[in-house]
């Protein structure tokens, strides 16, 4: 077969359309959040890689390949990875950054890649807090602290309350909370400068801003203590401070977990509080999970299991949701966005082990090459 012999985009046995749900939306209808609009409903989120081996924060060509495999696989957003604000705020020493200029550069060919691919670029900023200097594969202690002649560091977090078997972590004074704000503040308008199109706030998973939110790792008596408005003030003066750094038609997202599956800890319905809380402070989409924040809990994992979850919030609380966990099939992920459910899905492990996800999935749906999200150099390769 000469390099002529097919046809450049083929109608396939797909053709037909896929139904829409009661909201009109479809896994492959376009999404818009202020000024950027995403090109499906299919979203990658974050996952660390653990894989800035040099320990300084910078992403690196397996970055590069990362994310552009799965720009061209099809995804709409993709979240990158939990990137630090600050170095004592890194889960591990490998995390990616956005706490000086060198980051900024790193990430901007990554960044323009994805974008040239077709998808939206986000960032997800995070502080660790007490579970941070945590070991990974590339410098071991997995599963624990990093020792400080390892590399390893102080941790901080609200109350002196250890993760688990994690190292004690040191107390944050007012003034050095005010000094994290501004570190979130200033990661986001670096992430702007490296042409990222969306930011996401990390209040999940029992990193710092968790810490905060939840009664069991928060026993502060202070102002950021206490009820619950005093245990969110420190992520809603965040998102203050990221929506005072990103232009006005960026997108902010905040990833939070809807539940902390302890009991008397952190639990939905404070997340619906607190989800009406930012989306007036100029939170756009709240991304949704749950668990993380206290260890040794029982998760009743099975497929979609976070979905509930998901659909709570984007009810009670009047804001766009994305859906994740164990969301492996492509029915699966066009029933949850067209029942209306979550207005966005996000394939995580899946992605890992199938970066063309999306493009399988709008073969299986039915979808025309024309309607999916090829890559033009690859159309001759279509299902
Ligand atoms: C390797 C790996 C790294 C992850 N890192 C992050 C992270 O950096 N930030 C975050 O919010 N969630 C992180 N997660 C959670 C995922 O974003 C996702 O919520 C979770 O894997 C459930 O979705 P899935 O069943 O589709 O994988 C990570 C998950 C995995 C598997």
């Amino acid at each position: 077969m000469s390099d002529t012999d097919v046809k450049d985009v083929k109608d396939g046995k797909n053709g037909k359309k896929m139904k829409k749900g009661k909201n009109g939306a479809t896994l492959f209808s376009p999404m818009s959040l202020r000024g950027v609009t995403v090109r499906n409903r299919i979203w990658m989120p974050p996952m660390d890689t653990y894989s800035a081996v040099a320990r300084d924060g910078k992403p690196t060509p397996f970055h590069y390949q990362h994310y552009m495999s799965r720009a061209m696989g099809g995804f709409g957003m993709i979240i990158c990875e939990a990137t630090a604000v600050a170095p004592e705020g890194r889960i591990s020493p490998c995390d990616t950054g956005l706490w000086n200029d060198d980051q900024v550069e790193a990430w901007r060919w990554i960044v323009d890649g994805m974008k040239q691919a077709g998808a939206v670029p986000a960032v997800q900023l995070n502080h660790a807090g007490r579970k941070g200097s945590t070991g990974c594969f590339g410098v071991g202690f997995a599963g624990g602290s990093v020792p400080f002649e390892d590399g390893g560091w102080q941790t901080v977090a609200p109350s002196p309350i250890a993760y688990g078997h994690y190292a004690m972590p040191r107390v944050l004074s007012v003034e050095e909370i005010h000094g994290i704000v501004a570190q979130f503040r200033d990661a986001a308008a670096r992430a702007v400068r490296a042409g990222f199109q969306a930011i996401e706030i990390h209040a999940a998973h029992g990193y710092l801003i968790s810490q905060f939110l939840d009664p069991l790792s928060n026993e502060r008596t202070d102002e950021y203590g206490g009820d619950l408005a005093g245990r969110m003030r420190f992520l809603v003066e965040i998102v203050d401070a990221v929506r005072s750094a990103i232009p006005e038609d960026m997108p902010l997202l905040v990833r939070i977990s809807a539940t902390d599956w302890a009991a008397g800890g952190w639990d939905l319905d404070q997340t619906v509080e607190v989800a009406k809380v930012v989306r007036e402070h100029g939170v756009d989409l709240v991304d949704v999970s749950t668990g993380g924040i206290v260890p040794n809990v029982t998760i009743p994992v099975k497929p979609g299991y976070q979905v509930p979850f998901s659909t709570q919030v984007r009810d009670r609380a009047g804001v766009p949701v994305t859906a994740v966990g164990l969301i492996t099939k492509p029915k699966q992920a066009a029933k949850i966005v067209a029942r209306g459910e979550a207005d966005v899905v996000e394939i995580g492990r899946a992605a890992l082990r199938e970066p063309y996800w999306p493009l399988r999935a709008a073969y299986k749906l039915g979808l025309s090459t024309a309607d999916a999200p090829y890559q033009p150099q690859y159309v001759r390769g279509a299902y």
